[in-house]
This record gives C-alpha cells, sequence and structure tokens, in this order.
C-alpha cells in the first residue's frame, strides 16, 4: 500500500506536505495531537480489537480535530477471512457510535454509503455486494 501511495503521489502538485510512515494502527508512529484529522477506511474490521485504533486516533488528533471510519456493515461474506484477512464480517454501526463515545470523541455522527463494497472471491463467482457506513467524531476541545 505505501509502495502504491508513493508511486501515485510521485505527480502530486508541488508543495503537497505528504509523510508516508509505516506502522500498526494500535501504535501509531504519529505523536499526540500531531494531526487535524484521522482517516481509518476499511481497516477497523482486520483487528482483534477495533476500539485499540479507535484510541490511537484519538490520541493523536489535535483538540477540535477530527477522525473518520469507513466500515462495512454486518455481512455473511466468510471467506473474506482466509482472502483478506478479515477478523470481523463487517461491524455493528451502532458498536462503533458507542466505541467513539467511549473513546471522548463528541458529536458523534453515523452516515450510510452509497457506495458498496464488491469483492469477488478468488475462485470465481459473483461479487460480494456489501453496504458501507461512516462514522465521524470530534476531539473536544480542553476547557479554559
Ligand atoms: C482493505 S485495506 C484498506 C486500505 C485503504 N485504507 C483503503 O481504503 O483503500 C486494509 C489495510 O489495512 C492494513 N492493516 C491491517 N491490519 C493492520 C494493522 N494492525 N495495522 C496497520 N495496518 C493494518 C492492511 O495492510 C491493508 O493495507
Amino acid at each position: 500500500m505505501l509502495d502504491e501511495a508513493g508511486r501515485r503521489l510521485a505527480t502530486a502538485p508541488a508543495g503537497t506536505r505528504i509523510d508516508l510512515r509505516l506502522g500498526e494502527l494500535d501504535s501509531l508512529p504519529i505523536s499526540t495531537d500531531e494531526v487535524d484529522g484521522a482517516v481509518a477506511g476499511m481497516v477497523l474490521h482486520h483487528l482483534p480489537d477495533p476500539s485499540s485504533a479507535l484510541r490511537e486516533m484519538y490520541r493523536i488528533v489535535r483538540p477540535g480535530g477530527a477522525a473518520v471510519v469507513v466500515e462495512l456493515c454486518p455481512h455473511r461474506e466468510d471467506w473474506l477471512r482466509e482472502a483478506l484477512g478479515d477478523r470481523h464480517l463487517g461491524l455493528d454501526p451502532g458498536d462503533v457510535v458507542a466505541a467513539f463515545r467511549r473513546e471522548g470523541f463528541e458529536q458523534v455522527q453515523l452516515s450510510e454509503l452509497e457506495d458498496r463494497y464488491q469483492p469477488t472471491p478468488p475462485g470465481g463467482g459473483p461479487p460480494a455486494n456489501l453496504s458501507l457506513f461512516t462514522v465521524r467524531g470530534h476531539v473536544p476541545v480542553a476547557s479554559p
């Protein structure tokens, strides 16, 4: 993924500030309050404990900044475990909202997406047709 990102970013406009870092989602190589926002797209369902990534996102986003997660709704495509390393067959949107709140995010909002995720099984056959949602939340600004 980082190699591909590097290739694509080679043609980014001059002055674009991008820093590619390799790390684990439950231990990000990013300092506390370092970034304005964080996006985790299609990745929490790979983690044994999705909350661990939200905890890290809360840590790295500055007060007033935002975090966004894009995730799969619960599904029954069990082949994704072996084919793509999925640990969860989607996530319950309500559980993700609750996890955002538990980690301290405020103004937590859930949205359904019109886009679908349509991976094809390795042996062939019709693609899956999976629903997606996003959850966003803000890190509270510290009181004066
Ligand atoms: C389905 S891809 C999504 C990639 C990208 N976010 C996107 O939306 O196109 C899942 C990515 O999560 C990464 N990943 C899985 N477990 C991880 C972990 N514990 N820490 C960091 N990255 C992880 C995989 O290497 C893979 O690049």
